[in-house]
Order: structure tokens, then sequence, then C-alpha cells
């Protein structure tokens, strides 16, 4: 059982010692006052993986000491805390619990109600303090959140992405692919206080424009032929946390006019819903088209641009940063070979030359795609430069499933299956988009994440 620290505070002396006694004789270590004010004073002290504290009391309300606790003690420093309520003030435990505290206890209660609860909240304070620890941890193994790079321009995206996840602006997000525009995105939500709730992923160019609205706003039953059933949206599932909007430059007018209602607003109506609701999310949206562009066309909404625009972070691409190569090469090579389960002692000088000095037309997914092949395909425990085949020179493609990772595999499955079908098609897309099964907008999509040549064109 985990032991911990725990304060109490009670005005009434013969409560007070009996909880004490009980903590105490279960092995935590405890200190109890009467007086919130001498609570406050060992608070600022010491750490207490949990404060107890009583309501109603005739220097300062629990509540109230709940209030400045709150108020002057970051969350990470703060314990956890347990409220003692009559059953008169159950409202204050309620507020006590939206200012933070954990749980209350409705008095008249058992000492082994007590101690259950009280357990469970030094449990919890224990795996708290842990999962911040390994954060910390992973931040300092893996650069920041798997963000790999030393160069100035990528630690001028990080410094950035790090205060804008302090705030809830929204963050438009542009670079050209590969270069780890998602990698940001889902950084800047695990690094924004909301971390712990969702973080909502929309790829707007995978969804067909028919979808894209109900996948949204969500819909109610019958609003269209085949809405069977009522459905939440990605904004109503992401409500509290942060929504990711995905190649934002695919999405049709139409649908912008909406968004823009929802980036001003915070308000939108269900498909066939009269009903508005109002939710909270930060949006994070990300495209590698030049939207400015696109709104001199007329194609892309100028307020909504505008909108979007709030804080801009630029993704450069891997040849303007190329001192990130070799920490990328390092990163990829021990990852990818985890994987595979080989063994992997690092890369050739001659090899690590050449992956320096080549143009990487599809950025670091270029590089780490020709990284797990050379792990892949390498026969020495040091990556030769004849491992080093690049995306543009490979003939055939490895028969089998490149690697062990679902995520890696479903990648390499979607750039083969669309290199296949245009193969077979002669290079005509609208031939392909049918052998698929998907409209030939998604087809585009997809020739341009995996750079693949538009043989047509
Ligand atoms: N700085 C980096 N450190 C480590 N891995 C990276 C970095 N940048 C990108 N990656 C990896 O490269 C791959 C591509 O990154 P990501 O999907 O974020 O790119 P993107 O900009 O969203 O591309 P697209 O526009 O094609 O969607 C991912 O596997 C990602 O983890
Ligand atoms: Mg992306």
């Amino acid at each position: 059982m985990t032991h911990g620290s725990v304060l109490l505070v009670d005005d009434e002396m013969k409560i007070r010692q009996a909880l004490a006694r009980a903590l105490t004789d279960e092995g935590h270590d405890v200190i109890d006052t009467g007086s919130p004010r001498e609570a406050l004073r060992l608070l600022n002290e010491r750490p207490f993986d949990l404060l107890v504290v009583d309501n109603l009391m005739p220097e300062m309300s629990g509540l109230d000491l709940i209030r400045q606790v709150a108020s002057s003690m970051a969350e990470a420093e703060r314990p956890q805390i347990l409220m003692m309520t009559a059953h008169a003030t159950v409202e204050s435990a309620i507020e006590a619990m939206k200012l933070g505290a954990l749980d209350y206890l409705q008095k008249p209660f058992e000492i082994d109600e007590f101690l259950v609860v009280a357990r469970k909240a030094i449990e919890h304070e224990r795996l708290r303090t842990h999962h911040d620890y390994l954060i910390t941890e992973r931040d300092e193994q893996f650069g920041h959140y798997g963000i790999v790079g030393k160069s100035a321009a990528i630690e001028e995206v990080i410094r950035k992405a790090k205060l804008v996840a302090q705030s809830r602006s929204t963050v438009l997000i542009t670079g050209e692919t590969g270069t780890g525009k998602e990698l940001v995105a889902r950084a800047i939500h695990d690094w924004s206080a909301q971390r712990d709730m969702p973080l909502v992923k929309v790829n707007c160019a995978a969804l067909p424009e028919t979808l894209i609205e109900s996948e949204l706003f969500g819909h109610i039953r019958g609003a269209f032929t085949g809405a069977v059933a009522t459905k939440k949206g990605r904004f109503a599932l992401a409500d509290g946390g942060s929504i990711f909007l995905d190649e934002i430059g695919t999405i049709s007018m139409a649908v912008q006019a909406k968004l823009l209602r929802v980036l001003q607003e915070r308000e939108f109506e269900p498909l066939g819903s009269e009903r508005t609701m109002k939710v909270d999310v930060r949006v994070i949206a990300a495209t590698n088209r030049d939207l400015r562009q696109l709104t001199a066309e007329g194609k892309f909404q100028e307020d909504l641009y505008y909108r979007l625009n709030v804080i801009p972070l630029v993704m450069p691409p891997l040849r303007e940063r190329r001192e990130d190569i070799p920490p990328l090469v390092e990163y990829f090579a021990r990852r990818h070979a985890e994987r595979a389960g080989k063994r992997i002692n690092g890369v050739a000088p001659d090899a690590m030359a050449q992956l320096t000095s080549a143009p990487w037309p599809g950025n670091v997914r270029e590089l780490e795609n020709t990284i797990e092949r050379a792990v892949v395909l390498t026969t020495q425990s040091v990556i030769q430069s004849r491992d080093i085949v690049l995306v543009g020179a490979i003939a055939q493609p490895q028969a089998g499933l490149p690697s062990q990772n679902l995520k890696q595999n479903l990648e390499w499955t979607e750039r083969e299956t669309v290199r296949r079908a245009l193969e077979a098609a002669r290079g005509v897309k609208k031939d392909a988009a049918e052998m698929m099964g998907i409209s030939q907008r998604a087809l585009s999509y997809y020739l341009a994440k995996h750079r693949i040549e538009d043989a047509e064109g």
C-alpha cells in the first residue's frame, strides 16, 4: 500500500484526532491543525500528498481555504484535496470539486469509509506525480515529444509551439508534406493544460464532401437519407480539448462558412437540428497549401483565413535545415532497428554524407521511410551507402510488409495501393480513383501526401 503525507484541517478536535489516528495507523504521515491559516502556512513550507479539510470552520471556510490553495499554488505542486461536509453544504463540496478537489465526504461518515477515500486520493497523487515525471523523462530522452532536431529553425518551432500550448488560441501550421505538421499539432495538445481531454483529428481531404459537414457538426436522426441515428460531430467530441483540422485547404466554400461561425461564436447546429450547441475547443489547423494564394484565387474565404491564422507556425522543409538530418537519422535508425528486432550501431560516414545531401522533397517522412528501408535491407550492423535507396530510384517494392509497426505498414500500404492503381490505370487518375473506390479529390490528396509523380499531368 502507498503511504503518503496528509494535512488534516478541522476545528473539531475530536474528529481531527480520530481521523489522524486512523491515518497514522495505516502508516501515513499526518499533520493536523484546527486553523486554516496555519494550514496555508504549512502548505507553503513543505509538500503534502493529501489535504483533508472540513468545510465549516470559524476562522475560514474549507471552501475558502481550497480557493486560496487553488489560486496560490501551481497544479503540479498542489496536494490532492478532500473536503468534508455536512449534508446542508453539499453545494460547497461541489464547488470545491470545481476548484480541483478530488472528492468529498458527507458527514457523518465511518472511519473506514474515510480511509478508503483517503487511500485512493494518495494513490492518485502518486500516479499523477509519476506521470509528470515520465513526461519530463520522455521529453528529455526524445527531445520534445518526439520532435527531433537541433537546427535554429526547429528550435524556434518548438519554442513557439510551447508558448501557444499555454493559450487556447487557434493555430495554423503550414509547411510542405512530411515536415511534421501533425507531430507538432499533437505536441501542442500534449503541452496544453487540456492534455487529458481529447485531441480529435479530422482529415478534411479524406472525407467526401457530402460527409464532412455531418462529421464535423454531427446530425440528428433523419437529417438526410441514411441518417438512421443521431450522431455526435467531431467538434462535440473535442469539447474541452482540441480539434486538429488537417488539410484544411481542401474544404468547400459551404463548409468554410460553417467553420467560420464556429471559430467566431464557438457554436453550431448539428445537421437537421435547430438546437444550437456551444463548444469549448481549441482549433489547430494544418495545410500544405498556400492559403493566402487560395484566398486570392477565391477558393478560400478571407475571413476564415484570418481567423485560422491567429498564430502561424511554419514548418521549414528539411533541405533548409540539413543539420537536423544526422540526429533524425540516428533517431529513426534506433526506432526501426528496435521494431525490426535488429542491432544497428549507426550509419557509415559515406552513407550519412549521402543522406545529408539528398534533396528530400518528401521531407522527414521520406527520410524516415528511407531509413526504415535501410534498416530492413542491411545485412550489417552499420548502415552502408548501398542500403540507402532514395524513393525516386526504387524499382521493385519489397515483398510483404516493411515493418512491424501498424501505422507504418498502413502508410506503406496506402502508398503502394495508390502507386499500383495508377500504374494499372496507365496514369489516368479517374480510372485509378475508380479502381480504388475513392473520389478523384481523395486521390489527389494521397498523391500529394506520398509525393507520387503525376503521370497524367
Ligand atoms: N522533427 C521530427 N522528429 C521526428 N519525427 C518527425 C519529425 N518531423 C516529422 N517526423 C515524422 O515524419 C512523419 C511525417 O510527419 P507528419 O505526419 O507530422 O507530417 P505532415 O507535415 O503532417 O505531412 P503531410 O502534409 O503529408 O500530412 C511522421 O512519422 C513524423 O512522426
Ligand atoms: Mg499531416
